[in-house]
């Protein structure tokens, strides 16, 4: 068992598009209509009205912790025009956590941009730091008792949306399946552009410095930790090339910051045609990726190494599957690696599950990655025994 240091995070991690419902002013509102991939998000769980009853169940099982986002499309529903009514909101959702004693961990951006901003041009257009600065710069104005601030959630990931997102302002479809989703046909997502991986690390130091600018919060970005590994020997020069482009760029943007998000799922082999799509089998987890809980302690290790030393909090870390008991094996195993990774001096701030509830997983329903199930005719909020047996993980103080 190894002690944790003072104040050490256990808690749970959402993204408001995943769960709040009609958020119909933002891209993939669209995305979700013109791809036959995807079902809508619609009401999503309804949590924009359910979000305290939702921070309920996680601090009565003993968490402490609660990461959620905050919906640019909302905010600012019309270039330049902000909605004091949706900062009140998000307000009151920092407020609610705090009162519950449960730590806010606050995300800026999770994947969605409002659809104004993608049809003038988006993340590659000549406005887009300018807006995403002005956007946080007002958001900033309700993060008083925030420790904790975002930027961009996985800007790995959220390259490849910025490919889909061509197609908005045309006739065109989507042709891709999901971002987290591995399925059929040894899908693999295509490596981020230059230019997108420079614009978003851009993106994110601007962000920064007005984060710190006009708050005391600890700022960093969250990356997607792909704990990629050479299939062989020879694949070494491969992974290196792979790696950089999919992570390491993401990860050197971390430097200077006050922390790192790191979110881990699974592994992925490399060899010399790119990373190797996940073949099939029985153990898989319900997004196709394979089984493995050591890809988180892999994960922070890299992240340590390559951002030199950027404390760690780790935003997301779980399984997309129908057993609840596997979730605690799972789970119970990723601890386990971190537990190593901080017995060896790598500063860990906290661990947030990945996902406090079932959720929409962008275009699909049916992985399930919550430590609470929600049924999505009455919304009813069923907490299974992974949340329990969490909440006594954070109470012991020990991993
Ligand atoms: C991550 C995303 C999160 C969720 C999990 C499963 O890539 O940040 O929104 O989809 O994967």
């Amino acid at each position: 068992m190894t002690a944790l240091p003072e104040g050490f995070l256990w808690g749970a991690s959402s993204s408001p598009h995943q769960i709040e419902g009609g958020n119909i002013n933002s891209d993939w509102w669209v995305y979700e209509q013109r791809s036959p991939h995807f079902t809508l998000s619609g009401d999503a769980i309804d949590s924009y009205h359910r979000y305290e009853e939702d921070m309920r169940l996680l601090a009565a099982a003993g968490l402490t912790a609660y990461r959620f986002g905050i919906e640019w499309a909302r905010v600012e529903p019309l270039p330049g025009e902000f909605s004091r009514a949706e900062l009140f909101h998000y307000r009151k959702m920092i407020d609610t956590a705090l009162s519950l004693g449960l730590t806010p961990v606050v995300t800026l951006h999770h994947f969605t941009s409002p659809r104004w901003f993608i049809e003038e041009g988006g993340w590659l257009g000549t406005t887009a730091i300018d807006r995403f600065s002005s956007y946080v710069r007002r958001v900033c104005e309700i993060l008083d008792g925030v420790e904790w601030v975002c930027t961009i959630n996985e800007p790995n990931m959220f390259a490849f949306m910025i490919l889909m997102a061509r197609t908005i302002n045309s006739d065109a479809v989507p042709e891709i399946d999901t971002p987290t989703m591995q399925g059929e046909g040894g899908f693999v997502l295509p490596r981020p552009l230059p230019e997108t991986s420079r614009r978003l690390v851009e993106a994110h130091h601007a962000a920064r410095a007005i984060v710190r600018e006009l708050t005391p919060a600890k700022v960093g970005w969250t990356t997607a930790n792909l704990a990629l590994y050479a299939e062989s020997k020879a694949d070494e020069p491969a992974l290196l090339d792979e790696r950089y482009a999919r992570e390491d760029i993401f990860l050197e943007g971390a430097r200077g910051d006050d922390f790192l998000g790191v979110q881990a799922y699974s592994t992925q082999a490399v060899n010399a045609r790119g990373p190797v799509p996940h073949p099939e089998h029985p153990d898989n987890t319900l997004v196709g990726t394979p089984y493995r809980p050591d890809a988180l302690e892999h994960a922070v290790r890299h992240a340590w190494k390559i951002t030199r030393g950027v404390p760690i909090l780790v935003t997301e870390n779980g399984i997309a599957t129908a057993d609840d008991g596997r979730r605690i094996a799972y789970t119970e195993d990723a601890l386990r690696g971190l537990a190593a990774a901080m017995e060896d001096g790598i500063d860990v701030r906290g661990y947030l599950h990945w996902s406090a509830l079932d959720n929409f997983e962008w275009g699909h329903w049916e992985p399930t990655f919550g430590l609470i199930a929600v049924d999505r005719t009455t919304f009813k909020r069923t907490p299974k025994p992974s949340l329990a047996w969490l909440g006594e993980k954070a109470k012991t103080g020990m991993m």
